[in-house]
């Protein structure tokens, strides 16, 4: 179907988001902390489902993929092995007038933004938070929270290949929380200091990287258009050889148009073996591979995609959200996956006639067996509709006086509006079907 409007508008998925309870800001009533912020209970499910359909695209579908949930806190020199504490800052400036402080490398003028000032010289700022472990605070006790999961996975990599006995090529994926002390955190959940990363970490022989690097960046190009994102608004762009990271041999960035422009939602790297040699340089382990088929032993290459669920999230939300010309009225509504909507169906029994009311809880305990379920029975059915098209709901049921007799009921497709009436006994099969290939 048609979507009128070419992409979402984020100050409309901001005033959504906190009147439905998509996503709220964090510690709100004590006036909010900078750039954090809480899922409500819409948000929360929007987000698993985000994670579940990456989980079982990159892992449960492939038999070439392991998963992993490794601790937030390392070792220390995890982070001096990867180069963290070495090369993972940004240039920051301060304005000698009113102290603020930006990237140097994000700004257009030579002067500050806010009130023309001028700048220090630029010093690199690291952008990992730091704590203690135990209750001395001293820099031998200093640990970091990580800013990546990769390293989680770099560090497990003979623990993993010892108990699967996976042969190469594999990979390892993982989805968990990262923390960046961000110089300049914003636009809503795109750029926060917290926030969930999906990574996967493929292992391939050497000289076999560059045609996996392809074969992930099409899968993972593939994905965000498989659940929904128009291809209009997702683009491809190949790293610039003085912005790769520090690691990486070669990366392209898939990327979202954002309503203030391209933003990254996700970056595939070739990695080289720069992890696995410098983790082996660091801890002494031997962390090559004894590959049966050559009979080689090699430090394998990684290829990584990378992604952030925060952003992710955001983008199948933004890119859902439509507004249609209903008589007089607007339909707002949310075009979302059916199986990244929070709420899968919306059960509406016609009144709130206490001959219906029976019939309706049975149904709708049935239902929630098997799917998120909503029961709404407040105001007309027209108005539940609207609140149930605004939340992205794909299938409304109505129970109705005819139920009472035929033991049917109707279901109604969010996106066509078509309605089909089918008996309660299949209902579930049904949805089942409709939510697995469409309606
Ligand atoms: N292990 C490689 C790595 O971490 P990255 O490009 O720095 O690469 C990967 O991060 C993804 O994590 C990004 O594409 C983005 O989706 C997400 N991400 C990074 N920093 C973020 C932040 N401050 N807020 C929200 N998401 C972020």
């Amino acid at each position: 179907m048609a979507r009128v409007l070419p992409h979402g508008d984020m100050e409309k998925i901001v005033s959504l988001s906190k009147r439905r309870g998509f996503i709220f800001q964090s510690s709100e009533i004590y006036g909010g902390l900078g750039s954090t912020w809480d899922y409500g209970p819409l948000g929360v499910e929007l987000k698993r489902n985000v994670k579940d359909a990456w989980w079982r695209s990159v892992i449960i579908e492939r038999d070439d993929m392991v998963g992993l949930d490794a601790a937030i806190l390392m070792h220390p020199r995890v982070w001096e092995a990867s180069g963290h504490v070495e090369n993972f800052s940004d240039p920051l400036v301060e304005c000698k007038s009113c102290n603020r402080r930006f990237r140097s490398d994000q700004l257009e003028s030579d002067n500050c933004p806010e009130c023309g000032g001028e700048f220090t010289e630029a010093r690199r700022f690291n952008l990992m938070f730091h704590t203690f472990m135990g209750p001395v605070e001293d820099t031998s006790h200093e640990v970091f929270l990580r800013p990546e999961t990769a390293q989680g996975i770099f560090v497990n990599f003979a623990n993993v290949v010892n108990s699967t006995r996976k042969k190469i090529p594999f990979g390892i994926a993982q989805i968990g929380k990262s923390f960046r002390n961000e110089i300049t955190p914003g636009n809503f959940t795109f750029r926060t200091r917290e926030f969930e990363q999906m990574e996967a970490e493929f292992f391939v022989k050497p000289g076999t990287d560059e045609s996996w690097l392809m074969k992930w960046v099409k899968d993972r190009f593939d994905w965000y258009i498989s659940y929904g994102i128009r291809q209009e608004n997702l683009r491809l762009r190949r790293h610039d050889p003085d912005e790769l990271a520090h690691y990486a041999k070669d990366t392209y960035d898939i990327e979202y148009r954002f309503p203030w422009g391209w933003g990254e939602l996700e970056g595939i790297a070739d990695r080289t073996d720069f992890d696995l040699r410098r983790h082996a340089e660091f801890s002494g382990e031997d962390l090559t591979y004894f590959d049966d088929e050559s009979k080689e032993r090699y430090t394998p290459y990684v290829i990584e995609p990378s992604g952030g669920v925060d952003r992710a999230t955001l983008a199948f939300w933004l890119d859902s959200y439509d507004e249609e010309e209903d008589g007089n009225a607007t339909r707002v509504v949310l075009h979302l996956h059916r199986k990244l909507a929070p709420v899968t169906v919306a059960l509406l029994p016609l009144s709130r006639n206490e001959r219906l009311a029976s019939t309706a809880l049975g149904i709708y305990d049935l239902l929630r067996k098997h799917f998120n379920t909503q029961f709404d029975d407040a105001q007309s059915i027209g108005r539940r509709y609207r609140r149930q098209d605004e939340i992205g709901t794909p299938y409304c049921v109505t129970v109705d006086f005819d139920t009472l007799d035929d033991q049917q009921v109707t279901i109604r497709d969010r996106d066509t509006m078509y309605q089909v009436r089918i008996p309660v006994a299949q209902l579930v099969e049904v949805l089942q079907d409709k939510i697995e290939h469409g309606w």
